[in-house]
């Protein structure tokens, strides 16, 4: 069984002030959630505030991207080891506002997914297509070549010790979400691309559900066969939003 995951991307949001409200609300909330393991991926300068919060809870934290070096004059760059010295399990890598205003391509996505296990962090790889990549019908082939190209660089295990999170461009912060349906196709296809390499590791990897999840619609997209979570935005930005999306998998 894939114990589902609902993880927090607070992207570039936040004061120590907010941060600390939010952490607060998160503590006092966490033992209504029974199912879902949660995590949350501050912005870096929080991550020692997080750390200091939420160590000893069950809530685990992330960074929200880091490089593909392991130390050196890469100025305002993040190693993988700076971010588990100060606690994290878990690290975006590839998410879609990365890949248009940063230019990271497939390749490079590859590479950090490497760094990311070198430092002993599970990547939570991000996919998706965007709107006019869903209207020319190639969806499926831009889905595939973003897990073919983490598959090429790191082989298919190493692919398995990570998360996948699907984010159709068009769902993230439009208020726009996939379908249930339309949600569990996809992600059913891209368990069906790596069954293609190894059906053991499809079995196992949990892919999460992302784009304008909220606590009104969770429900339904985390009770389809091949939804095991969310990674969450906007939502992650309030404890009693955030809360409600990962009691929404106690059912
Ligand atoms: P929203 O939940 O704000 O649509 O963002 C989704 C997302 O990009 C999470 O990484």
């Amino acid at each position: 069984m894939r114990q589902p995951l609902v993880a927090g991307n607070w992207k570039m949001n936040g004061s120590l002030a907010s941060v600390r409200e939010l952490l607060a609300g998160l503590k006092a909330g966490i033992a209504e959630v029974k199912v879902a393991e949660v995590a949350v991926c501050p912005p870096a300068v929080f991550i020692p505030e997080v750390q200091g919060q939420l160590s000893g809870t069950p809530i685990s934290w992330g960074g929200q991207d880091l490089s593909v070096h392991e130390s050196g004059a890469y100025t305002g760059e993040i190693a993988g080891s700076m971010l588990t010295d100060f606690g994290c399990k878990y690290v975006i890598i590839g998410h879609s506002e990365r890949r248009t205003y940063h230019g990271e391509t497939d390749q490079l996505v590859a590479e950090k997914f490497t760094a990311a296990r070198k430092a002993g962090l599970v990547p939570l790889f991000c996919i998706g297509e965007t709107q006019e990549e869903r209207e020319g019908g190639i969806t499926e082939e831009v889905v595939a070549r973003q897990i073919d190209a983490v598959i090429e660089h790191c082989g298919v295990d190493m692919l398995g010790e990570g998360v996948i999170a699907y984010e159709p461009v068009w769902a993230i912060g439009t208020g726009l979400t996939a379908s249930p349906e339309q949600a569990q196709d996809i992600h059913a296809f891209i368990r069906g691309r790596v069954a293609q390499n190894s059906a053991a590791v499809a079995e196992g990897l949990r892919i999460l559900y992302g784009g304008s999840m909220k606590p009104d619609n969770a429900a339904e997209l985390l009770a389809k066969a091949d939804i095991d979570g969310g990674l969450i935005g906007g939502a992650s930005l309030k404890a009693e939003d955030f809360l409600g999306i990962c009691t929404a998998a106690n059912e």
